[in-house]
């Protein structure tokens, strides 16, 4: 029987990889290029799926350029917004992503951020790494503690649920506001608001869950921020444009808002210069589902879409 052949379209986990080449006739990307659109496409001709990542833009125009041999784009992301899912369901493109794969290691990497938020960690490691610490003393880098404070959680998905759970352990109450109301057994206490601005009104931490879609980009703006507690924490492991990076690089130079931690950014990986200079930010490079766990799940369940797909079977992870 012929092999089927799909394309990957950047350097995967090698458990991943290996995969992909006993099951398929694989096309890797051993030097992690970004192949340019143009390229991908004309090699996409005669093949029966791609796996791509966010680096891959899929927009109207590149769909509609693509060629009919391919039945599935499936992503490595649980994030959509590289491709126009409505383009690709008019062209009758499958699209399928790995929604679960990254839920424990974003909501980790969310109370990292938290954490190096309100505990100003960078400042600590810049200390210790400049040579600059001349020793314990009893008001040097005092931060807030977590405990009892309200987190306001935006976007009440299953990576905010999983923050929910973990920053329960740290004595936080929760709040959150989502596009529907959670189950009482989903809520676990959580305090829901049905509005934004009830949400934002009550987050001496605010961490941001939401996907990017056009009603929740530049959520978080001057007019949002106004609204927060003075000295709030901002943490964003979602997507970089849901915030406004002028008024929150405003608002952390005023103090209104005392912290923030981002792992995402509009435009990354070159984010708004006015971020690099602040010291009361803790800044990582999208780094949220980088756990081997994490990675490798997403591989398979990317995978288990494409032979789904192509053995004319539903996929477990069905977008369109
Ligand atoms: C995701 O899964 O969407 C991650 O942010 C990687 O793009």
């Amino acid at each position: 029987m012929t092999r089927r052949k799909i394309i990957i379209t950047r350097r995967l986990p090698p458990a991943v990889e290996e995969r992909a080449v006993r099951d398929y006739d694989a096309i890797l990307n051993e030097k992690d290029r970004i192949i340019p659109m143009d390229e991908l496409l004309a090699m996409a001709d005669g093949m029966d799926a791609l796996l791509i990542c966010s680096s891959e833009k899929f927009n109207a125009a590149a769909l509609a350029r693509l060629p009919q041999s391919v039945k599935i784009l499936s992503t490595f992301s649980v994030g959509l917004d590289h491709i126009d899912v409505p383009a690709a369901k008019a062209r009758g493109v499958r699209v399928g992503n790995t929604p679960d794969a990254v839920t424990i290691a974003t909501a980790e990497i969310a109370m990292l951020c938290m954490l190096g938020a309100t505990r100003r960690a960078w400042e600590g490691q810049k200390m210790v790494r400049d040579r600059q610490w001349v020793g314990w003393h009893s008001t040097q880098l005092l931060g807030r503690r977590l405990s009892n404070k309200k987190l306001g959680i935006f976007g009440m998905g299953k990576i905010g649920q999983a923050v929910a759970k973990r920053a329960r352990a740290f004595d936080m109450e929760i709040h959150y506001h989502n596009r529907h109301r959670l189950t009482p057994q989903e809520e676990q206490g959580a305090i829901y608001h049905d509005s934004l601005n009830s949400l934002l009104s009550v987050s001496n931490v605010l961490s941001i869950n939401s996907p990017s879609t056009p009603e929740t980009q530049g959520m978080l703006n001057a007019a949002a921020i106004a609204k927060m507690p003075d000295g709030a924490i901002v943490v964003n492991t979602a997507r970089g444009d849901l915030v406004v990076d002028e008024d929150l690089i405003a608002a952390l130079k005023s103090g209104k808002i005392a912290y923030a931690g981002l792992d995402v950014y509009r435009g990354e990986p070159r984010i708004n210069e006015g971020y690099y200079d602040l010291p009361n930010t803790f800044l990582l490079p999208h780094m949220g589902s980088g756990t081997v766990e994490a990675r490798d799940e997403m591989g398979f369940a990317a995978l288990d879409n494409i032979d789904a797909v192509l053995a004319g079977r539903e996929p477990p992870y069905p977008v369109v």
